[in-house]
């Protein structure tokens, strides 16, 4: 048996047995948290009081069978672990009962892992494309002191896999949203972070994953061949033997500068890309690398692939070469440039 001395600090006492029977459900207020508790199949249960879908009270809710169903919304939870039965409400926290000569105690012991527990639940929510579960774990684990580009990267490494198209809108707004982030107000940053997140997890609703490519089993490959085949690859529309050039790139040590001049090299080979976005996407797939150190760059660079292999190449449509051949034009431009640069500068 339990004495008092051997009971953990946080063990409370929270009401008596025969009243909750009697009653069905009690609410409780146990170190400063509001607890509801409930009778069900002969088994005492306690959960924070608060649905964790938005707050309103669980307290004088429907509870059948081991399941408490919010009179809000109609969000299920098995009252045993707090897990929620509908994604969309997220997860609720339950707290160990024990019964002792006719009283309840619960425990209040802080939880274990709050932050893996929303990290999960960021993982969840970009997976099942649910923006309020995307808003709270990204508030919860600010709150909990991770840093910005943690939970950045967390969506940065999402979006780069589950995205067969490759770089999009969404990456590119997260970008530049983590770009800001230090400009801008406090209270302003969960709600920037959230919206880059909420847009990758919109851009990648639905796709499949993509499966890496992995390097060549090579150490003994210099830049400039690699840079030729990937250009040469590119040029043929074929990205899977492009993007394995490139992640050889990684692998064999390639600096980040020589890695970008392959892209830039690649995406300059036609005058216009995609009316341009496949240089804008580059441009924010390094800057995202530059946010998180240039960890697992693989991934990263892998997901701009596919938009350079099937990228519009502008000369090619008729509305460049005819009834002006723009092209012409802007080669015998680029052609001076080499000598207009030098005479500016020495002037
Ligand atoms: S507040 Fe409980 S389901 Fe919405």
């Amino acid at each position: 048996m339990t004495t008092t001395s051997d009971r953990p600090k946080t063990l409370l006492r929270a009401a008596n047995l025969a009243e909750l029977q009697e009653k069905g459900q009690l609410l409780v207020h146990l170190n400063h948290q509001t607890i509801a508790l409930f009778y069900s199949n002969e088994r005492v249960y306690a959960i924070d009081n608060r649905c964790p879908h938005m707050g309103f009270p669980l307290h004088g809710s429907v509870c059948k069978d081991g399941i408490v169903t919010c009179p809000w919304h109609y969000a299920r939870f098995d009252l045993a672990s707090g897990g929620t039965f509908d994604s969309w409400a997220d997860d609720g926290r339950s707290f160990p009962v024990q019964i002792q000569a006719g009283e309840i105690w619960v425990d209040v012991a802080p939880q274990t892992n709050p932050k893996a527990q929303q990290q999960q639940r960021l993982q969840d929510g970009l997976e099942q494309g649910i923006p309020l579960v995307i808003a709270k774990s990204t508030i919860a684990l600010l709150d909990l002191g991770v840093a910005p580009t943690e939970i950045f990267q967390v969506g940065l490494a999402f979006g780069t896999r589950y995205n067969k198209a490759g770089w999009d809108t969404g990456l590119t707004m997260l970008t530049c949203l983590i770009n800001l982030l230090p400009y801008l107000d406090e209270s302003d940053r969960p709600r920037a972070l959230y919206q880059g997140l909420a847009a990758v997890a919109r851009d990648s609703a639905a796709a499949p994953p993509h499966f890496r490519v992995h390097p060549l089993p090579t150490a003994n490959l210099d830049f400039s061949t690699l840079k030729a085949w990937f250009r040469q690859f590119i040029e043929q529309r074929d990205r899977e033997a492009a993007e394995r050039c490139l992640v050889t790139a990684v692998q064999v040590g390639m600096s980040h500068t020589q890695i970008a001049e392959m892209l830039f090299a690649a995406a300059t080979d036609h005058r216009y890309l995609d009316v341009g976005h496949i240089l804008d996407f580059i441009n924010k797939a390094l800057e995202a690398l530059d946010a998180v150190d240039w960890q697992e760059p693989e991934p990263v660079l892998a997901s701009l692939v596919a938009g350079l292999a099937r990228a519009t190449r502008m000369e090619e449509s008729s509305s460049w070469r005819y009834p002006v051949d723009l092209v012409v034009i802007l080669e015998a431009a680029f052609e001076q440039l080499p000598a207009a640069l030098e005479t500016g500068q020495s002037q």
